[in-house]
């Protein structure tokens, strides 16, 4: 019986053998990791959240909320080493996501690592794809999950173009949202407007690494590779009351400026911080965003 792609990529990623649910190392640049993160970069990244998080809400933040993080990988965390709230949360996979009354809520790179499902336009109509014997299908119905994003497609469109979209990365937001806490959401990702994923990624957005390089195949070891596929940020906007998605450069050039004037003055031309600093702003600076909102 064939399975839909969002099944496969559930039980792929998330399943009792599933990629995440392994005891290894799968973040950073030790043998046997398959991908960078912000955190493979060291602290830098916590100190330029927090620096942000104090400018947007003010030093008091520290006290007067509890910082929850979700989707730290296993030992790791944003300030795993020292922390400058006093109080904090890391909900890691398999815990219930409840959200504390005063909250900052924290993510990075949670919102790509959701199943997705797959859908292809062909012979004049949109078909979800599925998996049969490690082989792509095309299912005979659409899913329940997924029956009214279908009726979202436009009806005309080129014959043979993949789209990717993970519907379970929003229903996780609105889970989030829907709790009553009220204080800061920011979550780092890379995604692509409706727009785009709808005429730019013929091929779909969705891709599979294992040891730092991309795979041919998603469907090939299960379980061994990670999969992932790009957010959809306007459909993840349209779930949180006003808003604002701005490059990840641009989020800390705003709001963490005074901390990154600090160490280009301050710090040694060859200080491994500098090189972190343009990790962040300039290689990953344009491909990730910042999506933040307040929540009263
Ligand atoms: C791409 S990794 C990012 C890890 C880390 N945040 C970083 O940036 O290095 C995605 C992480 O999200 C976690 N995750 C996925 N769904 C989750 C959930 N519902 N609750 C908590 N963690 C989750 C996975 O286990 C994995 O650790």
């Amino acid at each position: 019986m064939p399975i839909s792609f969002a099944e496969f990529t559930r039980e792929a990623l998330y399943g009792p053998n599933g990629y995440y649910r392994q005891d290894k190392k799968r973040v950073g640049k030790a043998p046997g990791t398959d991908f960078y993160t912000a955190y493979s970069l060291g602290p830098l990244f916590g100190a330029l959240v927090a620096a942000s998080l104090e400018s947007l809400l003010g030093p008091r933040c520290f006290a007067d909320y509890v910082f929850v993080e979700i989707g730290a990988e296993p030992g790791q965390g944003l300030f795993a080493k020292s922390s400058p709230f006093d109080q904090s949360l890391t909900l890691k996979l398999g815990q219930p996501l409840i959200i504390p009354p005063k909250a900052i809520v924290f993510s990075n790179e949670l919102l790509d690592a959701q199943p997705f499902h797959r859908f292809r336009y062909t012979n004049g109509q949109w078909r979800e794809l599925g998996v049969h014997d490690n082989q792509e299908v095309l299912l005979e119905h659409i899913s329940s999950p997924a029956q009214a994003f279908v009726q979202k497609l436009p009806s005309r469109h080129i014959e043979g173009y993949c789209l990717d979209i993970s519907l379970e990365a929003e229903q996780l937001l609105e889970g989030l949202l829907a709790q009553p806490w009220q204080g800061f959401f920011l979550t780092f990702d890379y995604g692509k407007t409706w727009e785009s994923l709808l005429y730019d990624t013929p091929q779909g957005s969705a891709r599979a690494y294992h040891g730092h390089k991309q795979q041919a195949n998603l469907l090939e070891n299960p379980g061994s590779c990670d999969l992932t596929c790009h957010v959809c940020w306007d459909r993840l906007e349209a779930l949180m009351h006003h808003p604002t998605r701005q490059r990840q450069e641009s989020f800390f050039m705003h709001h963490a400026n005074q901390k990154i004037q600090n160490l280009i003055t301050k710090a040694p031309p060859f200080d491994p911080t500098l090189q972190a600093l343009k990790g962040l702003l300039l290689q990953m600076g344009s491909a990730f965003e910042a999506l933040w909102a307040w929540k009263e």
